[in-house]
């Protein structure tokens, strides 16, 4: 195909963009082909509004402005699982009830391309080293196992929480062909639901869209908040209507710890009224890399790490602690007509978020060039965005410790975030589980381990929000519980109590087993 005579020539010299076509001569049949295709697909016009508003939006000035608007979170809104222990066996029940109903679906954003753990499959493939080499979808594949028949228990009916699965063009591949592998992880292949979110070209600080190669544009995934227009165009709220879904669990891939479908969140929601809720742990070091939930010109938002100024970040209330304190663990629940009303109405008016970056690019005379500084943009939208819309807010604050252990890096860089970290954080939760359900652990000499680790040990969270790892010596007790026996440390009882432990511990549905020691 031609561009000129199908006009698509003239369609990119509008918009600015001929230069996409520069090295068409130069290309095979086929990359022409393929790059045509591109390009026909995409709306050109549309990309360039998108770049002149992210633009303008981004602009330093009006992120200072920002933090003089920013406000925190209001105590009436907050829901916490210590101060509100009382409630918190209700808000579980609430929950369980409408699991039970099969009004409940968990939502997985997982297009991400897991830069910076530099592991080139989707992250919930990723193996961080435990006993039973878990890999993060199958411990979320059989928490939602778990989750169900506990409900199916209780309630006495059959149920199912659907999982809808977003995955990116770099990652819908090889996450379907891992589910499929692993025969869904035992769940019903019908409720797993893939579908993909959109892409979107790099650009250069002048708006001209990014090629990689001569042939082919340098293209991301549109950020987590890409969600909403996928919804819709991917006919999901479409699917999730037909099963009467009523409410929705939205949370990241990369949390070792999350709680799939957490009913205590949901039924916290649900009795709020709620149309929508996020749940937090307390920031307690101005630089964590975490995004904050807070009101801007009375709406409420995330401002995210990179948004905020560091006076701002660093600001504390009379109590010592940091002002913006509610950390978000990108755990987010939405009522279904919420949702859907987002999807339907709202979505178009989601700015982009400037992420500068250094693109690789090839250059006017076709030399490839990379860049050692940033060069250009990727534009996201984020997916909690939508929150401003909501009519009824609430936020959920639960314990970093149990809840909130992210996978972010690698091993080598600084030890934040990293699989080591995940790991101990999931070992260090089960430890505390068997000593909550009355087990003990003993060392090599016989002797019972201190309930209590000492102070600093792996596990225990340091000031800045990170576990403190760095010391050999203070390795977690290793202990790993499957999720098809225990959903949040509940049932063990019969399992530990009174019962003492040499470590490696695993409890799993073949039984309790205490493996030889060796290294995790
Ligand atoms: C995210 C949150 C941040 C929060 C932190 C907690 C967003 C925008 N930011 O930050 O506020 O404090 O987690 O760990 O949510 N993803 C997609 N498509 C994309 C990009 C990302 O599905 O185009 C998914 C990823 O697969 C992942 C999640 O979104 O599951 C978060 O992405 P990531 O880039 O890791 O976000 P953070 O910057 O860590």
């Amino acid at each position: 195909m031609d561009p000129n005579s199908s006009g698509l020539q003239q369609r990119l010299a509008e918009a600015g963009q001929s230069h996409l076509v520069q090295f068409w001569k130069e290309l095979s049949p086929e990359g022409q082909a393929d790059l045509a295709r591109e390009l026909q697909a995409m709306d050109v016009q549309e990309i360039n509004g998108f770049f002149k508003s992210a633009m303008e939006t981004s602009s330093s000035s009006r992120h200072e402005k920002m933090d003089a608007r920013m406000e925190p979170v209001p105590r009436e809104v907050l829901g916490s699982v210590t101060r509100d222990r009382d409630s918190l066996k209700d808000w579980d029940a609430a929950g369980l009830q409408c699991i039970s109903q099969s009004k409940v679906a968990a939502l997985l954003l997982a297009g991400g391309q897991g830069t910076r753990l530099g592991f080139s499959y989707p992250k919930g493939m990723y193996d961080v080293g435990l006993p039973s080499h878990k890999t993060l979808f199958q411990m979320q594949a059989e928490r939602i196992l778990k989750l169900q028949q506990l409900a199916e228990q209780k309630h006495k009916v059959k149920c199912c929480i659907p999982w809808y699965i977003m995955t990116s063009g770099r990652t819908m591949e090889s996450t379907k062909d891992f589910f499929s592998q692993h025969n869904y992880f035992g769940l019903d292949k019908d409720s797993v639901v893939f579908f993909q979110q959109g892409m979107l070209p790099a650009m250069d600080y002048t708006g001209k869209i990014i090629l990689e190669s001569k042939g082919k544009l340098s293209m991301a995934p549109d950020g987590n908040g890409g969600l909403y227009r996928a919804l819709g165009n991917q006919g999901i709220i479409d699917d999730m209507q037909k099963r009467g879904i009523e409410f929705i669990h939205v949370y990241c891939v990369d949390n070792i710890l999350v709680k799939v479908a957490d009913p205590a969140f949901v039924g916290f929601c649900v009795q709020k009224g709620a149309d929508c809720g996020a749940k937090v742990v307390e920031k307690n070091n101005p630089t964590e890399a975490v995004g904050v939930v807070c009101k801007v010109d009375g709406r409420y938002q995330v401002v995210e790490y990179s948004e905020i100024t560091l006076a701002t970040a660093e600001k504390r209330s009379s109590d010592g602690r940091l002002m913006f304190n509610a950390g978000n663990v990108a755990n987010h629940f939405f009522s279904f007509s919420f949702l859907r009303d987002v999807v339907q109405k709202h979505e178009p008016q989601l700015q982009h978020h400037v992420a500068q970056k250094k693109i690789p690019y090839v250059d006017a005379q076709g030399q490839l060039i990379k860049p050692d500084k940033p060069n250009g943009i990727k534009m996201e939208k984020f997916v909690f965005d939508i929150f401003q819309f909501a009519k009824t807010f609430v936020v959920y604050e639960v314990l970093r410790e149990d809840e909130f252990s992210p996978l972010k890096n690698a091993d080598t860089q600084d030890g934040k975030d990293t699989p080591t970290t995940a790991r101990h954080a999931l070992m260090s939760l089960h430890h505390r589980w068997v000593l909550n359900a009355g087990g003990h652990f003993i060392d090599e000499n016989g002797r019972r381990v201190p309930a209590i680790p000492r102070d600093g040990a792996a596990g225990s969270v340091t000031a800045d929000g990170n576990r403190n790892l760095k010391d050999g010596t203070d390795l977690p007790i290793k202990c790993e519980i499957s999720p098809l026996v225990s959903y949040g440390g509940e049932g063990l009882e019969e399992l530990v109590k009174g019962r003492e432990f040499h470590p490696t511990l695993v409890i799993d549905e073949h039984g309790v087993k205490e493996l030889v020691k060796n290294g995790v």
